[in-house]
């Protein structure tokens, strides 16, 4: 990656931050100098409109190679997320659940869940994720592709805590749901917040992604139009209006 610098004026970094972040696909310049913080076991909403770049700024994160990331520093935790592959991000702890869920065709519950233990570090048991997810417990035989839409996300973000994480990114993960399976989802997120770990949810939901959220940052065409509480947006209705439609 070129032009690597210090940022000006940090000085103690945040637990996670992305520096003026500029990712490209092909010669689309998608992600336009995003730059944001994030305390060690918050849960930040990223918001904005569709094609906002809030996806590929997840995608930025993760290293997943598309978007190319052409400019700027991703720090976790100390370690510089920008000079790594999407394996060595995933090493150090970035969990990328995407919004299509990749459950494994093929596979039940279980061994999905199996599968993301293969190689260490591992992060909670199986019994651990299905005493957060007792419904995953109760099907742990059926295939994945077979559960709910409710269901399968429950199974991609307990695959994600199969791993040791340290950020989680969860791409619309209420996507498709009713609102008894979200508010589902929401109780666990929190709890998982509760545990210490750094979450990035983006979501179309913007009402139940700020009830949950403590920071938001909103996108637009690719760069920070909002960056503060999320109590502050959910009373800011210009900036509701504007932005996400609310
Ligand atoms: N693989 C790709 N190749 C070229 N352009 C892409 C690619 N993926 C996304 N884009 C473009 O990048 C822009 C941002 O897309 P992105 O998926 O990041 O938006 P988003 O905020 O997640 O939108 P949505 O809310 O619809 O999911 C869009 O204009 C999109 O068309
Ligand atoms: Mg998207």
């Amino acid at each position: 990656m070129s032009d690597i610098r210090a940022p000006e004026g940090r000085s103690e970094p945040a637990y996670f931050s992305c520096w003026d972040i500029h990712a490209y696909y092909g010669e689309s310049y998608i992600v336009q100098g995003v730059s944001m913080n994030i305390h060690e076991g918050e849960i930040l909403a990223l918001l904005g409109r569709n094609g906002a770049g809030k996806t590929s700024t997840l995608r930025a994160i993760a290293r997943a190679g598309d978007p190319e990331v052409t400019h700027g520093e991703i720090w976790l935790d100390h370690k510089p997320l920008h000079e790594m592959s999407a394996h060595g991000a995933a090493q150090s702890g970035v969990a990328l659940v995407p919004e299509d869920r990749r459950i494994i065709p093929g596979l039940t519950v279980e061994e999905n869940l199996q599968l993301a233990q293969i190689a260490p570090p591992h992060g909670w048991s199986i019994q651990r994720i299905y005493e957060l997810f007792p419904r995953l417990g109760e099907r742990r035989k059926q295939e994945g592709v077979t559960l709910s839409g409710g269901e399968q996300q429950m199974l991609a973000i307990g695959r994600a805590l199969a791993r040791d994480i340290k950020l989680l990114l969860l791409d619309e993960p209420y996507e498709g749901l009713a609102p008894v399976i979200v508010h589902e989802i929401e109780r666990t997120l929190r709890e998982i917040r509760s545990l210490g770990i750094t979450t990035v949810i983006v979501e179309q939901n913007a009402v139940a992604a700020l009830k949950l959220a403590d920071r938001a940052v909103i996108l637009d065409t690719g760069k920070v139009v909002y960056d503060d509480t999320a109590q502050h947006l959910l009373d800011n209705k210009a900036m509701r209006e504007e932005y996400l439609a609310i």
